[in-house]
């Protein structure tokens, strides 16, 4: 059972203080009983709420799918800088977070939802979820890197990286076949123009990781004397980033991706 301003506000329907005086004001129905009192509990999976005789839908959880776009932050809320949340435009909930975090300047698949528990399931660390990532990358690179990727490697902090997975791509358009991403090219092409090109040049790189540290494949590169000059996630356990979602776009996640998502390990 669920106070009524709870279910409304929860069903964005507004803030506790805007959703109360709605109930006050009278346009507010339970089992089409006008209902003035804020405080009412309702049981949410059987009670029918209206307002102004239409239908409410109470949504107890969300999951969107998001292709992040560079320059915005993976935070739920800030004071001074767009957030991945305020790109959810048609969200209902107020209480909606990302899993995990994508740098400033990483693309690519973040979920947005209010499921803590799985949010939780997701990231402990014992659960070893396997995130995809492609990079490109400038610098010199040993020609063992992939052994390096596997062993784990020194990025400063107590622990080595857990093993990780790396393959390389031959070139930007068995990436972009691969992953059937038509904005990869462009960045692609970004990304030569920033470089020295007679200096250096660009490889691409699939990397799978199993963990999730601040800066982890940039570090990882780093440490192997690469640079990281673009990076972009691609999948997180079952879920994959929709290739029809520009950067910037999202949508709900859909019934089956919901059921591979919440009966994986
Ligand atoms: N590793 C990074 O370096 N950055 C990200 O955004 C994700 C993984």
């Amino acid at each position: 059972m669920i106070r009524l301003d709870k279910y409304l506000a929860d069903s964005g329907f507004g803030t506790r203080n805007e959703v109360r005086s709605l109930v006050k004001s009278g346009s507010v129905f339970v089992n089409e009983i006008l209902i003035k009192d804020p405080g009412y509990k309702l049981n949410p999976d059987a009670d029918e709420v209206s307002i102004k005789g239409r239908s409410v839908e109470y949504s107890e959880f969300e999951y969107y799918m998001l292709h992040k776009p560079a320059g915005v932050i993976t935070a739920s809320r800030d004071k001074n800088a767009k957030t991945v949340v305020d790109l959810i435009e048609t969200r209902k909930r107020r209480d909606l977070f990302p899993i995990g975090r994508l740098d400033k300047d990483t693309e690519g698949l973040l979920i947005i939802t209010n499921d803590g528990a799985l949010s939780h399931r997701l990231l402990s660390p014992g659960s070893h979820v396997e995130k995809k990532y492609a990079a490109f990358v400038s610098g010199e690179i040993p020609d063992d890197i992939e052994t390096h990727f596997q062993n784990g490697i020194d990025i400063g902090d107590e622990k080595l990286t857990l093993p990780a997975g790396l393959r390389e791509i031959t070139d930007i358009e068995q990436l972009l076949s691969e992953k059937n991403d038509s904005y990869i090219r462009e960045r692609y092409t970004e990304c030569i123009s920033k470089i020295d090109s007679s200096e250096n040049k660009i490889r691409i790189f699939e990397i799978t990781l199993t963990e999730g540290r601040y800066h982890e494949i940039k570090r990882m590169f780093e440490a192997l004397g690469g640079k990281v000059e673009y990076l972009k996630r691609y999948s997180m356990g079952p879920i994959e980033l929709d290739h029809e979602l520009s950067p910037g776009e999202y949508r709900k996640l859909n019934d089956e991706e919901m059921k591979n998502l919440l009966t994986s390990k």
